[in-house]
């Protein structure tokens, strides 16, 4: 094993140098314009991938291709999948960037662009990890597959079905993910549980067109006003959401919830983390039960009227608001989806039509923390940070982590190098460089323990 930590060392500034190639591809999978784009990070990633001494495929699907490489010159020894996702969020807004969002830079040991830790650097230290096994001991010590997407910032709708389709060809043992953070800097984490999603569009429509605001106003319902009243009525004074039914199926382990109130936390630290007057959520939750095991309901997006300057008196004929629901174990995308439905139909105001349009929905996931999977990753995170993991729970979705521990019956270890204040799907993305090169020492150690 030495041979290969020492490669990975040698080699990490060319390990940089591609890095940075594959952040200056602006693979944004939500805009259109950037489909070519897309399709070249894929393409790139494949070659990287055959270059690191996988067979690589690409797969076309009715959006951005999969890419799925493959080594199986281990015999019986067990199989690891390896999951990431090449796709980004989209930059904007540009002018709030310090150095433009595809011109990776290093400032302060950190490597600044979009993707830079959400996906693209979490998912290559991966290649190079195998590729280390490969050229410098000549062999994997267990098979692999890396399977990534370009669609998992839009709800990877079509990674599902392929997974079904393909699950004999990804049957794996074991699950790695790198697309999470660590809870503090030299605190490597292995991630205990996730949160789903429900995303919803909601569009009021009244006038046929846009009225002066004075001699129309107070005689036809003004959809923006609507679109408010609905919107509060989705909360109580006690911060709960107050759609009927929504914790019906909210179950966290009384264990898990204890656990995470042995963790370190600082209210104070975190409010000026984040630059707000003050931390509000639900009644009676400590901040990082809010994040990690509460069910939430917030308004991402909204538009109306008039937003320019000064002033212009105008009623709008139409107001649309997005809105997502993040989802705790066991509550179901579809069951929150009718619930969601019904009661924007109760709430809704004579006077307006109201159409709510569910855009993309994801299960929450409770990790298992014990077992050879959890055991190999604690003393492959040992070997790289010098200290061992702890177990953090993750805000964030990720869809697919359900799906594949249904579907392939194998389970998942988020292991994760992203850092509080990464500013992912924000301006200023980073990784830090520190963790990029620990976090790849740390997927080759994994590799060899669970190839023991
Ligand atoms: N890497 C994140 C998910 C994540 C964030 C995990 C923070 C753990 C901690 C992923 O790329 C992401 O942004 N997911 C989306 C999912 C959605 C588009 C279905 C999310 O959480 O908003
Ligand atoms: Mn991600
Ligand atoms: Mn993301």
């Amino acid at each position: 094993m030495d041979a290969v930590h020492a490669y990975i060392d040698q080699h990490m500034e060319r390990f940089r140098e591609e890095l940075d190639a594959f952040l200056r591809i602006p693979s944004v999978s939500a805009r259109r314009e950037h489909d070519d784009d897309t399709r070249r990070a894929a393409e790139w990633l494949a070659d990287r991938m055959r270059d690191a001494g996988l067979t690589v495929t690409l797969h076309e699907t009715p959006g951005h291709p999969i890419v799925v490489g493959s080594h199986h010159g281990a015999g019986d020894a067990p199989t690891l999948l390896v999951y990431g996702h090449y796709d980004v969020q989209p930059p904007e807004p540009l002018e709030l960037w310090t150095s433009p969002p595809f011109e990776p830079e290093e400032r302060d040991g950190r490597i600044y662009a979009r993707g830079s830790v959400d996906d693209k650097g979490q998912l290559y230290l991966h290649v190079k990890a195998i590729e280390a096994h490969l050229r410098a001991a000549g062999s994997l010590p267990l098979n692999v597959i890396v399977l990534a997407e370009g669609e998992e910032e839009v709800g990877s709708a079509n990674l599902m079905p392929f997974v079904d389709e393909h699950a004999e060809r990804l049957g794996a043992d074991f699950i790695v993910i790198s697309d999470s953070t660590m809870y503090r800097p030299g605190m490597p984490s292995i991630g205990a549980s996730l949160r789903g999603i429900a995303y919803f569009q909601v569009d009021v429509r009244g006038p046929a067109g846009d009225l002066h605001s004075g001699s129309y106003g107070g005689a036809v319902v003004n959809p923006a006003n609507a679109l408010a009243r609905i919107i509060a009525s989705m909360h109580d004074d006690q911060g709960r959401v107050a759609i009927a039914g929504f914790y019906d199926d909210v179950d966290t382990p009384e264990a898990y919830r204890k656990q995470i109130g042995s963790l370190p936390f600082d209210d104070e630290e975190f409010r000026a983390e984040v630059g707000a007057p003050a931390l509000g959520g639900e009644a009676g939750r400590t901040t990082l039960e809010r994040i990690w095991i509460r069910p939430t309901l917030d308004v991402n997006g909204l538009l109306s009227g008039y937003t320019g300057e000064g002033s212009k008196t105008v009623l709008p004929s139409k107001a649309m608001a997005k809105v997502s629901c993040r989802l705790v174990p066991s509550q179901d995308p579809d069951r929150i989806r009718e619930l969601f439905q019904a009661h924007v139909e109760r709430v809704a105001p004579p006077g307006v039509t109201v159409d709510v349009s569910f855009l993309h929905g994801g299960r929450p996931w409770l990790a298992t923390l014990e077992g050879p999977l959890v055991d190999a990753a604690s003393r492959a995170l040992e070997r790289a940070f010098g200290t061992a993991p702890v177990f953090a729970g993750e805000g964030g979705s990720i869809p697919i982590v359900d799906e594949f521990e249904r579907v392939l019956g194998a389970r998942v270890l988020l292991m994760g190098f992203g850092l509080p204040g990464e500013n992912a799907h924000a301006p200023d993305e980073w990784i830090s460089v520190e963790n990029f090169e620990k976090g790849t020492h740390a997927a080759a150690a994994l590799l060899a323990e669970l190839g023991r």
